[in-house]
C-alpha cells in the first residue's frame, strides 16, 4: 500500500460510491452548476419556468437539453464551449396530461429546438464560470438548421428529396451524442440514434436497397407514432412521403464555432452509422486520422485516414472528404488490422460505402463489437482506447436455439475483445498502432479493463479484470477523454440501481485510470438517474467541465422543480491542475 501511494498518478483519494440526488467529488475539490437546460444564451430568451420549462417561442435561444459531448476552444481571451444536446425527455418537455406525446406542430418545434448543438462563450468571474449571455458567438444549431452535405454521397439519388433535389443540402443534425475536434479548431458533432426520429403515416412500399438499409439501421417502418412522432406533424420525417430523408442523417458534422454564419458540413466520407464520437490523431506524415465507434450491439469500430496532410494554417478543406475509411478486425493473437472499405473489397460504390457503411464493414469481415462508445487518443503515447459499453445479447439464444445476430445477420458469438456472453458490465479495449503510426493498417491490442463485480461474482469473467476491486466498481463505460497529462477519464452510462449484479456501484460516475499501471479510481459521482457524459477542460486545465445528462428530479434546482441536465464545473480548492 505504501508503494502504491508513492507511485500513484492520482492527486485525489478515491470517492466512495454514492446513491443520492446530487454530485460528489473528492476532498479538496469542489463542483458547481455552470449551465442548465433552458438557461438563457440571449437576454431576450424566455424565462425558464420551474414547472413547465420553456415555451416554444424562444426555445432556440436557450441552452439545449440532455447535454452530451463537448469541447472547449479559446482564441486570445475568448473562450467557447460547444456542447451537444443529444435528445429530449418528452415527459419533461410536454404538459403532464400529454403523457410524453406531442400534440401539435408547436410541440414538435419545441422538441426540435432543444436538441442539436449549443455554441456559447463562457468566462470565469468572481462567482465562478458562467455563460456570456448575448455573446456574438452564441448560437443554437437544431433539427431544422441548414446543413451542407459533402463527400462521396453528396448528390447521390438516395440523398435527394422533394425539398432538396440536389441531395447536397439538408436541415438539422440529429441525436448529437459524442463530440470531437479537428487540429484546425473546428467542432465535430456525431449523429447517433437518428433512426428514432422517423416514422410513417401509411404502409410503405420501399425499393429493395432502401428497405435493406432501413432494416440494418433500425429505421421504423411500421405505422405507429413511435418515440417522438415528428412524422405526425412534420412531413419531412414521414417515410411514406420522404423515404430518402434518413439517408441524410447518421454522419459526422463539422461546425466552425468561430463563425456563427458558417453552415455546418455533413462529411459523408466518414461513413453513416450510429456515430458515438470522433477522436483525431495525426500520423507522423501529417495525415489526419479519425477514430469512430458505431454504438449498436454487434456493430463495428472505424478509422478514417485523410489523403492529404494537415499543414497548420494551410488548406484543410479536403481532410474530411478525401481519404480512406477502414473497419477494425481484432485477431485472437492480440494483433489487429484496419480493413479498407474500398469498392473492390466491398462490391459497393464509394457513395454506397458512405451511405451503407455498416454493410460495407460486414462485407470485409470486421469484428462485431459490444457497442463501441467513445474512443480516446492518448496525447502522451501512441495508443487509443474504446469503451465497449455492454451487450446484453452477445451469446444469447433465440427461441430456436440459434445465437442472436446483429442487424446484418452476423452471429454475436464471443470473440477476443468481446469475450463475455450477456455482457452487462462492459470493457475498454486499447490498441497501439504498429510503428507508432496511427496511419498504419495494423496494431497490437489488449483489454485495458473488463468491468465486473468481484463482490457478487468472486470468480469467472463477471469478476472483471485485476484492476477492478470492491472500491472502484462501475459498469457500462461510455464517455472517455485522456487529459494532456495522459490520465484516462472514464464516464459511465449504466445500471445505477445498486442491487444484484450492480451492488456496490452506486450512481453513474466518472473515474480516472492510469494507462501504465492500470489503476482506476472513482473521482466523481452523478445524481441518481443521471448519466455522466461529456468532459473537457479549460485551457489551463484548472477547470474541468462535466456533463450530467437526464438526472432524476429534482437535480439541480431542488424539490418541486423539473429535473434539468446540466454542465458542472469542477476545480481543486487550491486552484491547482486538475487530476
Ligand atoms: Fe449516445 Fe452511445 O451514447
Ligand atoms: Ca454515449
Ligand atoms: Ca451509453
Ligand atoms: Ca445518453
Amino acid at each position: 500500500a505504501a508503494l502504491a501511494a508513492q507511485t500513484s498518478r492520482f492527486a485525489f483519494e478515491q470517492l466512495a460510491p454514492q446513491t443520492d440526488g446530487t454530485v460528489h467529488v473528492p476532498e479538496g475539490y469542489s463542483w458547481d452548476v455552470m449551465v442548465r437546460w433552458g438557461d438563457k444564451l440571449f437576454s431576450d430568451a424566455p424565462e425558464f419556468d420551474m414547472q413547465s420549462g420553456v415555451p416554444t417561442e424562444g426555445s432556440d435561444r436557450v441552452f439545449g437539453e440532455n447535454t452530451d459531448g463537448m469541447e472547449f476552444f479559446h482564441r486570445g481571451g475568448t473562450q467557447l464551449l460547444v456542447v451537444n444536446s443529444e435528445y429530449v425527455n418528452t415527459r419533461v418537455n410536454l404538459p403532464a396530461e400529454q403523457d410524453g406525446k406531442p400534440a401539435s406542430a408547436d410541440d414538435i418545434t419545441r422538441l426540435q429546438n432543444f436538441q442539436g448543438v449549443t455554441v456559447m462563450e463562457v468566462a470565469e468571474g468572481e462567482d465562478g464560470w458562467a455563460v456570456v449571455v448575448d455573446s456574438p458567438y452564441n448560437r443554437r444549431i437544431h433539427h431544422r438548421s441548414a446543413m451542407m452535405i459533402d463527400g462521396p454521397a453528396a448528390g447521390h439519388d438516395l440523398l435527394k428529396t422533394a425539398a432538396d433535389p440536389t441531395g447536397t443540402q439538408s436541415l438539422g443534425t440529429f441525436n448529437n451524442c459524442g463530440s470531437g475536434r479537428t487540429p484546425w479548431g473546428t467542432y465535430l458533432t456525431c449523429e447517433e440514434n437518428f433512426n428514432g426520429y422517423f416514422g410513417t403515416t401509411e404502409e410503405l412500399a420501399l425499393d429493395e436497397v432502401t428497405a435493406a438499409g432501413f432494416q440494418r439501421y433500425g429505421v421504423p417502418t411500421d405505422v405507429s407514432e413511435g418515440r417522438y412522432n415528428y412524422h405526425g406533424f412534420d412531413e419531412r420525417f414521414d417515410l411514406s412521403k420522404n423515404p430518402n430523408e434518413p439517408h441524410r442523417a447518421g454522419y459526422i458534422v463539422e461546425i466552425d464555432p468561430w463563425n456563427p454564419d458558417a453552415t455546418p458540413i455533413k462529411h459523408t466520407a466518414l461513413g453513416r452509422f450510429k456515430h458515438e464520437n470522433a477522436a483525431y490523431a495525426l500520423a507522423p506524415d501529417g495525415r489526419v486520422v479519425v477514430y469512430m465507434g458505431d454504438d449498436e450491439r454487434g456493430e463495428f469500430m472505424y478509422k478514417w485516414v485523410s489523403e492529404d496532410i494537415y499543414v497548420p494554417g494551410g488548406d484543410t478543406s479536403t481532410l474530411l472528404s478525401k481519404g480512406q475509411l477502414f473497419a477494425a478486425k481484432f485477431n485472437d493473437d492480440l494483433t489487429g488490422s484496419w480493413l479498407a472499405l474500398t469498392p473492390q473489397a466491398t462490391g459497393m460504390t464509394e457513395a454506397e460505402i458512405s451511405i451503407f457503411t455498416r454493410m460495407a464493414a460486414s462485407a470485409v469481415g470486421a469484428t462485431t463489437m459490444d457497442r463501441p462508445e467513445w474512443i480516446a487518443v492518448n496525447p502522451t503515447m501512441v495508443e487509443a482506447y474504446c469503451c465497449l459499453t455492454n451487450n446484453s445479447r452477445r451469446g444469447a439464444l433465440n427461441d430456436d436455439g440459434s445465437v442472436r445476430t446483429n442487424a446484418g445477420g452476423e452471429a454475436m458469438v464471443t470473440n477476443a475483445p468481446n469475450p463475455r456472453e450477456i455482457n452487462r458490465y462492459g470493457q475498454i479495449v486499447r490498441w497501439k498502432p504498429h510503428a507508432d503510426d496511427h496511419g498504419r493498417a495494423t496494431f497490437d491490442w489488449d483489454l485495458y479493463v473488463m468491468a465486473g463485480n468481484p463482490t457478487v461474482h468472486p470468480e469467472g469473467p463477471y469478476a472483471g479484470t485485476a484492476n477492478i476491486n470492491e472500491g472502484n466498481l462501475f459498469n457500462s463505460p461510455d464517455g472517455m477523454q485522456i487529459d494532456s497529462s495522459g490520465l484516462l477519464w472514464i464516464q459511465t452510462d449504466g445500471d445505477d440501481d445498486n442491487e444484484g449484479d450492480f451492488a456496490g456501484m452506486g450512481n453513474n460516475q466518472m473515474l480516472a485510470g492510469d494507462p501504465v499501471t492500470g489503476e482506476i479510481r472513482r473521482f466523481l459521482t452523478g445524481p441518481n438517474g443521471s448519466e455522466v457524459t461529456g468532459l473537457t477542460w479549460s485551457a489551463d486545465r484548472r477547470t474541468m467541465f462535466v456533463g450530467i445528462q437526464h438526472p432524476a428530479a429534482p437535480f439541480p434546482d431542488g424539490e418541486g422543480n423539473l429535473p434539468r441536465s446540466s454542465i458542472v464545473v469542477v476545480k481543486r480548492d487550491d486552484n491547482a491542475l486538475i487530476g
